[in-house]
């Protein structure tokens, strides 16, 4: 069962070749363009797909050693994302679907990162909780099957990544600053002067917000001195990062106790920060299981392999275009 995924919702282009769930090939190219602008403009990342999807395309192709009459479905993703980067993705895949006759299915780019986590843990089983940490969405999920998904918090505002990017901007990081603040925060001591606050939501509330969080490191940095915050931009990382890290932990105990799940996955974008994967392993009394780098930031290999259940579950279904759509 061969399934080529594509995913163009953002700022990468990627394209993978998946043979029974396996991946054989894979290719993703980050838009660095966008580092110009402090964050992704969404004209520039459809015009970079256009250029890139077809050789990415042909370059997987030539990798895994197979023609297109080979691949028995396509998987792209289809919602949500940029409506101009996710068209340009879904025309190519309808393309390959109408000129060859291959089999096609509509990915939710979340259900994607989801099933990240099944391309290295295969013995992953269900019921599982999921938080999902990207760019674009924070999300606790209760997973019970294929399609079968409880969101049991959200953010309210802004997504951990995009906090993350945010205050990374204010820092003078370049974008996307989530790694770069990792680095500054893993060697910088911790100063007890600068402590930023965790939001505190309704009481019962598994939802994150990390909008006054932003606001707090904002009014912190008002009206100091350049030369104080180039000083203290570690401790000003290492400050921020254990906020969001705390309520994100904070709020997965919550679920692991209430749920009574200890099997959690950690995928997305953020999911890459090693102090992130260490606090959640900590917090923990089951397992964490969390994807490599490379597969927790956006790739087509995900998305094929959210195809491939798709597939076995028998729930293809036409691409829809939706951006705004949730999972
Ligand atoms: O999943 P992803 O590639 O794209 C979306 O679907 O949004 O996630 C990108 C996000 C960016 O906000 C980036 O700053 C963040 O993931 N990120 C990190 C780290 N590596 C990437 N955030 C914190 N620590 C990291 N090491
Ligand atoms: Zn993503």
């Amino acid at each position: 069962m061969n399934i080529l995924g594509i995913e163009t919702s953002c700022d990468e282009t990627s394209v993978a070749l998946l043979t029974d769930g396996i991946i054989v090939a894979s290719r993703t190219y980050t838009q660095e363009v966008h580092t110009l602008y402090g964050g992704v403009v969404p004209e520039v990342a459809s015009r970079a797909h256009l250029d890139k999807i077809e050789p990415l395309c042909k370059q997987v192709l030539a990798e895994a050693g197979i023609s297109l009459s080979d691949i028995n479905l396509v998987a792209v993703t289809d919602s949500p994302g940029l409506a101009g980067a996710l068209l340009v993705g879904v025309g190519f895949a309808l393309g390959l679907h109408v000129g060859w006759g291959i089999p096609i299915t509509g990915i939710n780019h979340l259900e994607g990162h989801l099933y990240s986590a099944f391309l290295e843990y295969p013995e992953l089983s269900y019921p599982f909780l999921s938080l999902a940490v990207s760019g674009g969405h924070t999300a606790i999920y209760k997973v019970n099957a294929y399609g079968s998904y409880q969101c049991l918090g959200k953010t309210v505002d802004d997504a951990a990544g995009e906090a993350f990017d945010k205050i990374g901007k204010m820092l003078g990081f370049a974008y996307p600053a989530g790694r770069a603040i990792e680095e500054a925060a893993q060697s910088a001591d911790s100063d007890p002067a600068i402590v930023f606050p965790i939001a505190k939501m309704k009481s019962g509330s598994l939802n994150f917000s990390f909008s006054g969080l932003k606001t707090a490191v904002r009014y912190y940095l008002n009206g100091k001195d350049p030369v104080f915050i180039k000083e203290h931009r570690g401790a000003l990382c290492k400050a921020f990062q254990h906020a969001v890290l705390s309520a994100l932990v904070n709020n997965c105990k919550t679920a692991m106790q209430e749920t009574g799940i200890t099997t959690m996955t950690l995928v997305g974008g953020v999911a890459c920060n090693g102090a992130l994967r260490k606090a959640l392993s900590a917090a923990c009394p089951g397992k964490v299981y969390y994807p490599s780098p490379r597969l927790c930031t956006d790739n087509a290999a995900m998305i094929a392999r959210a195809g491939y259940e798709c597939f076995l579950n028998n729930k293809q279904r036409l691409p829809k275009m939706d951006p705004n759509a949730d999972i």
